[in-house]
């Protein structure tokens, strides 16, 4: 028995069928490599970015560039900009506490070797964790949700509940939960704004995605996912999971 909060993440999480093949990961990053600048060349709206935003799950299999991938990081949930108090990010969050940290399962990014990464938005880098194909593994870890497979890069939104518990004590489980939705809608707004698909996972075995990117599940564990690629034009989004 853990406090209120523990106690219903754990007892919400969807059970592996089996236990993960992943091991733990050391504590020195395999590379860093550092992201170019967060760039939009969009000039869409916002109320055109707001109405044509879909769930996407169809993708062509192209690869994004790093540049693409460096402006989707930095708008979900970077820092605001270097003049502003550095605890200060695109994302709301409750009491300034941010407890989410954005991971990257990457297959098809111009210059990055698949595997899955951590994003440093101090330093707007990210470092590698694991080099390999994991798509077959973010298939299994998204509880079968196959139209992933095809992602160029999956986005794992990790939280580190402490940081905000600590001070909202069992409340603050709320607040975590709310905090990733605005990355997530911030990421399919960026996304849109770039032409790219995205779909935002909840429906995840969540100790299979921790096992993936290196969390222990209960200090530090998943709490939402995002697919992302460009799209095939099927006309329409794709169907729900
Ligand atoms: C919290 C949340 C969890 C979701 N989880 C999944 C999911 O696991 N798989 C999926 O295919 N879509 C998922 N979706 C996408 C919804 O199915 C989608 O937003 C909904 O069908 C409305 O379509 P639209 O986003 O195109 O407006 C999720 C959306 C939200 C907000």
């Amino acid at each position: 028995m853990g406090s209120i909060g523990e106690d219903f993440y754990r007892e919400t999480k969807y059970a592996p069928a089996e236990p993960s093949v992943f091991a733990p990961v050391g504590p020195v990053a395999l590379k860093t490599v550092k992201l170019p600048p967060p760039r939009s060349p969009s000039r869409a709206s916002l109320a055109r970015l707001l109405s044509k935003r879909r769930s996407r799950r169809a993708f062509s299999g192209e690869s994004i560039s790093l540049g693409d991938l460096s402006f989707l990081l930095w708008a979900s949930d970077g820092k605001s900009s270097r003049r502003m108090p550095s605890h200060l990010r695109t994302a709301p969050s409750a009491g300034a506490r941010h407890p989410l940290d954005t991971y990257c399962i990457i297959s098809h990014v111009e210059g990055l070797a698949p595997g899955v990464y951590r994003y440093r938005l101090d330093e707007h880098s990210l470092e590698m964790l694991r080099e390999g194909d994991f798509r077959a593994a973010t298939v299994k870890a998204t509880a079968g949700q196959e139209w992933t497979f095809g992602a160029a890069v999956v986005f794992a939104f990790i939280a580190e509940f402490a940081r905000t518990t600590s001070r909202y004590k069992d409340r603050g489980y709320r607040y975590v939960f709310l905090d990733a939705g605005h990355i997530c809608q911030n990421l399919y707004l960026a996304a849109e704004a770039l032409s790219y698909g995205v779909t935002g996972i909840a429906a995840l075995v969540d100790d299979e995605v921790n096992a993936i990117v290196a969390a222990d599940g209960t200090e530090r564990s998943v709490v939402y996912m995002a697919a992302l690629g460009r799209p095939l034009d099927t006309g329409k989004g794709g169907e729900d999971a």
